[in-house]
């Protein structure tokens, strides 16, 4: 997208703090949310990835803060979200993108690689959303959080990584049900196959044993995987006032896939 193309301006005066922003459907959110007027506080493990994303998004007028972030350390998302706040002077939307695959033989999957799932994609966006929250109930704010069609469709060989993805869609439904009355929205995006560096390179340890019609069921629309800045630009409207009235929803952008 280039400034000149900027149409909407939703989140003018918004302060949006976002995991995953170094690369794929992150880096495609924060873009979109800073042509869309957004200030941006930019979290990811890959600084090199941050700081391309910033600059993208400074080419827009964007105030862009960026913050190396492991989301599986407490520590260190206490310390961003109370940097975001003393940055930006507060949080309107929080948007968990950051996540893991993992492709494995269900029969080789050790405990270590469950924790290390577990520990990025569940426990990481349930840390950011409670340390958030006091923020968010102060500006009525609200909450994205990313799943995925592998939670609702089997995958064979991501047998793991579909269950982290089923219990952060059923995290956000509770959070739904138990801020609403308080102003708060959460919602998930269901992302069906994305083409990001997640699925050029999986970390496929014994592929040749694979059968590779066991992992996708593909999308009846277009054949093809999604562009990052086709699932970008829903969890964006699910952010912003065009979503007022969306809740506890699981807003599938998957081409039909699941259909
Ligand atoms: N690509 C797909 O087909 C697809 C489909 C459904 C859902 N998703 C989900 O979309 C989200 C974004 O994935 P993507 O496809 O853009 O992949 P990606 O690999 O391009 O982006 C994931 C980002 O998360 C970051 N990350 C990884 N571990 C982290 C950690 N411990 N702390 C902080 N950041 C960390 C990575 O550095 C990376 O920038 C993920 O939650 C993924 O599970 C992707």
């Amino acid at each position: 997208m280039s400034t000149k193309e900027r149409t909407l301006n939703r989140f003018e005066g918004k302060k949006v703090y976002l995991t995953g922003a170094a690369s794929g459907i992150g880096q495609a959110t924060a873009i979109r949310l800073a042509s869309e007027g957004a200030s941006l506080y930019l979290t990811d493990l890959n600084e090199e990835g941050l700081a391309g994303t910033a600059e993208q998004c400074k080419k827009y007028g964007a105030k862009v803060v960026t913050a190396k972030l492991d989301v599986s350390s407490q520590t260190q998302v206490k310390a961003t979200i109370a940097d975001c706040t003393k940055q930006l002077g507060g949080i309107d939307a929080v948007l968990n993108i950051a996540g893991v695959l993992l492709i494995e033989h269900f029969e080789k999957t050790t405990l270590e690689q469950f924790d290390f799932l577990v520990n990025i994609n569940i426990k990481g966006t349930f840390m950011v959303c409670q340390e958030a929250m006091p923020h968010l109930l102060a500006s009525g704010g609200n909450i994205v959080n990313c799943s995925s069609s592998s939670a609702y469709c089997g995958v064979g060989y991501g047998v793991l990584y579909g269950a982290t993805k089923g219990a952060v869609s059923a995290m956000t439904r509770g959070i739904a049900v138990e801020f609403a009355k308080k102003g708060i929205r959460c919602n998930t995006i269901i992302p069906g196959e994305v083409s990001t560096s997640m699925t050029a390179q999986p970390a496929m340890p014994d592929p040749e044993s694979l059968d590779f019609s066991l992992m996708s069921r593909g999308n009846p629309l277009t054949g093809q995987a999604a562009t990052p800045d086709q699932i970008a630009s829903v969890i964006v409207m699910l952010a912003s006032e065009d979503g007022a009235y969306i809740n506890g929803a699981e807003i599938r952008a998957d081409g039909g896939g699941l259909s």
